[in-house]
């Protein structure tokens, strides 16, 4: 057997050209939808991913703003830029890309962003909102796992979703939003004794680990939908995820590769938030 692919790019690029139409509504009706991206410091990936959300930004044409801030910059410095962006009617989206510098307070950073700006869904208010099924911004990695299960048909509800990983930008809200979906959700990590033996129960299996092909064939029960969060370098400094492909596809139902899967629908789903921040401020105005 060999599992259908789950394209992301195909489907971020459906996803794209209807917010590209929505876009273009709201600036007929006033509003463009505007994102601003913060980068502190010269980390490389972080600074290829900012790029890639600022051009796929302006393709959708909203209204883009990179701000670059050396590593010197304080954190007080960081808080007041984002104090003054809290307070700008053009922008309806801030991000702050991580990790930041190791003398900036990371929780300080996040919680200082406005919820209603909060297109990262990191805000303790979001991720509370989330949690107990409001609406909310959602985080966009985890969001995006879930728009590609909705687009391939795949049923959630009843099904065993196992995740490896338990981070705050993706393992816990992954399966926080697959409970809410009413899946019956397991969570293995670092700690977890024999891994393998709760991979192995999974109709869904979420890796985010970030090591590279680390859920190999042995991890998997006939049949499962394997999704891959992972993005690493292998040993020959190629892009690659956490799952050895070429042999979980033998095995797997579905699954998603490595570059192609999830990545592209992480951009995307950050496109949605800021423009349905934009919405929520057509919205307000109308109303005021
Ligand atoms: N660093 C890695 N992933 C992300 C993300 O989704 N958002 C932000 N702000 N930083 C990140």
């Amino acid at each position: 057997m060999s599992a259908t692919l789950i394209s992301g790019k195909e489907i971020a690029n459906k996803k794209k050209s209807e917010i590209a139409a929505e876009v273009e509504a709201l600036k007929q009706a006033g509003v463009t939808p505007g994102l601003v991206v913060i980068l502190v410091g010269n980390n490389p990936a972080s600074r290829t991913y900012v790029t890639s959300k600022e051009k796929t930004c302006k393709e959708l044409g909203m209204h883009s703003v990179l701000i670059e801030l050396p590593e010197t910059t304080t954190e007080q410095e960081l808080l007041n830029k984002i104090d003054e962006l809290n307070h700008d009617e053009k922008i309806h989206g801030i991000l702050v890309q991580l990790p930041v510098p190791e003398h900036i307070n990371e929780t300080s950073i996040i919680e200082a962003i406005s919820p209603e700006k909060d297109v990262d869904g990191f805000h303790p208010i979001n991720v509370g909102r989330m949690m107990t099924g409001q609406d909310a911004f959602l985080p966009c990695t985890p969001y995006g796992v879930m728009v590609m299960m909705k687009e391939m048909g795949i049923e959630i509800a009843g099904k065993h979703v196992v995740v490896i990983g338990r981070s705050n930008i993706v393992g816990k809200p992954q399966g926080q939003l697959f409970l809410n979906e009413n899946a019956t959700v397991t969570y293995v990590h670092s700690k977890t004794v024999d891994i393998k033996s709760i991979t192995k129960q999974a109709d869904i299996l979420v890796a985010a680990v970030g090591r590279p092909y680390f859920v190999t064939e042995d991890f998997i029960k006939p049949g499962a939908v394997v999704i891959d969060v992972g993005i690493n370098r292998n040993s020959e400094g190629k892009l690659c995820g956490d799952v050895d492909f070429d042999q979980v596809k033998e095995k797997a139902s579905y699954i998603t590769p490595v570059p192609g899967g999830v990545g592209p629908m992480t951009i995307t789903m950050l496109m949605y938030n800021t423009l349905k921040s934009a919405k929520k401020a057509l919205a307000k105005l109308q109303n005021a």
